[in-house]
């Protein structure tokens, strides 16, 4: 089975709008394979900037998170209809990020997907990955297959298999370690498995697993060659127009 590689940046919390302009015409110049699916994922301030920015080009926008409210007192939240209105193309949900400073469960994680899956046509990113702790106590599958679980209860095939998953370990975020090329496919081949046993194979195949955790140009190609990692999320590397270009043109 193939499928089309697909790396997105994740800006985190980083970029204003003229940075984010800035950024955009820089990136248009890059060499870069067209074989490999991309998008940007950046603060909700930038995402019209982004949109205006790479629009004509087959570059996506995305966002880092969604309430599952359409509108209400949710002070500081932002809902779908907001997001379907500027166009987004993807939505990053469950980063460890949110889930470890925000309060964000696999409950909400299961609200969100379910509105963007039953309510648009915005590609969900799902963040899975297990904390240093829990790989050293021999529990990250334990915790990787109990989080697809809750994230995905209640769905159905057709629209579960629209979703991306991210395998984050969290212990390689922003950390400079990288899972090693065995260890991340070992982990995305089992996270392929435990979705087929949600649903069926057929799905499992279809499904595109990224890598995430200090990917970039030096350790891409290893990661993007096993049969499991269709792509990455990257974060700090995904800030400098070439050294996301490098990791695009990484895949073979
Ligand atoms: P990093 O972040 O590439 O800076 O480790 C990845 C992510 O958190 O998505």
């Amino acid at each position: 089975m193939s499928r089309t590689p697909f790396i997105a940046g994740n800006w985190k919390m980083f970029k204003t709008m003229a940075e984010t302009k800035e950024f955009a015409e820089a990136f248009k110049k890059q060499e870069r394979t067209s074989a490999v699916k991309t998008a940007f994922c950046v603060p909700f301030t930038d995402l019209m900037t982004a949109k205006e920015a790479f629009a004509g080009t087959d570059i996506g926008v995305g966002a880092q998170n969604v309430h599952f409210e359409d509108e209400g007192a949710f002070t500081g939240e932002v809902s779908l209809p907001m997001l379907k209105e500027i166009g987004v193309d993807y939505c990053v949900i469950g980063h460890s990020e949110r889930r470890q400073y925000f309060n964000e469960t696999d409950e909400t994680c299961n609200l969100k997907l379910k509105k963007l899956l039953q309510e648009s046509d915005i590609t969900p990113i799902l963040c899975v990955g297990e904390n240093l702790e829990e790989r050293e106590a021999g529990k990250a599958e334990d915790v990787v297959s109990s989080e697809i679980k809750a994230d995905f209860a209640g769905i159905p095939e057709d629209l579960a298999e629209k979703v991306v998953i991210a395998y984050e370990p969290i212990w390689a975020i922003g950390t400079g370690k990288t899972a090693g090329p065995e260890q991340a496919e070992e982990m995305c081949g089992f996270i392929r498995r435990t979705f087929a046993s949600l649903y069926s194979s057929a799905a499992a195949d279809k499904l595109i697993i990224q890598y995430g955790g200090s990917m970039k140009p030096e350790n891409a190609a290893a990661l993007l060659a096993e049969a499991d990692i269709d792509g990455g999320l990257v974060g700090g590397a995904s800030l400098q127009p070439d050294k996301f270009a490098a990791i695009l043109n990484a895949v073979k």
